[in-house]
């Protein structure tokens, strides 16, 4: 292919282990000969503390002009009380999902040898614009002893069926082209049935996928017991938040977890980020394990049509998860080693 490199990336390596993990990622990427054009972007909580900004309205639109955003991941400790909540997280995370159109959040999973999924290899496809993040609701009588708080969940049919078509899409070019949606069908009836419908009146277009439905707290069972019998899940925004932890934990640890943030229109930049947190109980000990920022940054390599130099890092990923007990190794030397096989 025409080489199109260097790409014009923004890195945003936020809080935490962010940076850390960002930087073995980008060690790994260097090491494959795929050129960056890399712009730091100082985001996140120190930023928020030392100015008050979250993410501008200026800077969002400064991003879009970037081939791709990479993202270590945002947000205070857990016990924090200095940030109120969500500031990070919806002002910065959902900023960039929402205003990026990045309407599918894709969480590939490949169960490391010993882990309840070895030999697995299934992909979330989680909606990432709407669904119970959309931040419908609002607070009545504050403070009072009748205080009222909704948080409503926004689902429409224009969303969930481009992610339910970007599901099927992939379900097809994979061996077992298999879908299952994941709701709560049986409780959330309204949000459930338009899910469902969607599903039922795409199905026909795709007649060589397999469908399956199951309700969220018995995939919780499947993930754990049979992870094996799933394929390309795809499901809402919260649901798919709770399960990709969840798949990740089963697949190895949360530390192999990596995700596309994808624009699949292209109007715009996608995001890649793992799907871990900021875990600052482990931030600045060069413990982190760095793979799912490592996978995440060649997901993107994939998304700019860098397919070689996307391979190339996934079967190093995959080698050394095969091969190395991979337990106590420093971040440093787990980026080290995956740049030496690539
Ligand atoms: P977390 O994912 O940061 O940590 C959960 C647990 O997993 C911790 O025990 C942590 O040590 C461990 N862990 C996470 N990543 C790991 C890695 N690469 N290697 C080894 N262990 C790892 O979730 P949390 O503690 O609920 O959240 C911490 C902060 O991060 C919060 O502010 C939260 O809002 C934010 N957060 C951000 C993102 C993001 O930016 N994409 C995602 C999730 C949480
Ligand atoms: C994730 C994170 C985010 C989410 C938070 C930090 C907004 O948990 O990417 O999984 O809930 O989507
Ligand atoms: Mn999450």
């Amino acid at each position: 292919m025409t080489p199109k490199s260097p790409y014009r990336i923004a890195v945003i390596g936020g809080d935490g282990i962010g940076p850390e993990v960002t930087h073995e990622a980008l060690k790994v990427i260097a090491a494959s000969g795929v050129q960056l054009d890399t712009t730091e972007f100082d985001l996140g909580a120190d930023r928020y503390v030392r100015t008050g900004e979250v993410l501008s309205d200026e800077t969002l639109e400064e991003l879009r002009a970037y081939d791709a955003i990479v993202l270590g991941a945002v947000g205070p400790a857990i016990g924090d009380t200095t940030i109120p909540p969500g500031t990070l997280e919806r002002g910065l995370l959902l900023k960039m999902r929402f205003g990026l159109d990045l309407y599918i959040n894709m969480r590939p999973f490949t169960g490391v040898p010993g882990s309840l999924a070895a030999g697995c290899d299934f992909v979330v496809v989680r909606e990432n614009t709407e669904g119970s993040y959309a931040g419908e609701g609002g607070v009545l009588r504050y403070g009072t002893p009748h205080e009222v708080a909704t948080q409503g969940s926004v689902n429409t049919r224009f969303g969930v069926e481009r992610c339910v078509r970007y599901a099927f899409r992939l379900a097809q070019r994979r061996p077992a082209k298999k879908l299952t949606l994941v709701h709560k069908t049986n409780v959330l009836t309204f949000a459930g049935d338009l899910w469902q419908r969607t599903v039922n009146d795409v199905a026909p277009e795709f007649a060589d996928v397999a469908v399956d439905y199951n309700h969220i707290d018995a995939a919780c069972i499947y993930m754990v017991e049979n992870p094996a019998r799933y394929d390309v899940i795809v499901t809402d925004n919260l649901f798919g938040d709770i399960l990709t932890d969840l798949a990740g934990a089963v697949s190895g640890g949360i530390g192999f977890a990596a995700s596309a943030n994808l624009n699949p229109d292209r109007t715009g930049p996608s995001m890649f980020e793992p799907v871990h947190g900021a875990a600052h109980d482990i931030a600045g000990q060069n413990k982190a394990n760095p793979l799912a920022a490592i996978v995440s940054s060649a997901l993107m390599l994939e998304h700019l049509g860098e397919d070689d130099a996307a391979q190339k890092i996934f079967s190093a990923v995959r080698e050394y998860a095969d091969h190395s007990p991979q337990t106590d190794a420093s971040t440093t030397a787990v980026g080290d080693a995956i740049a030496g096989k690539v």
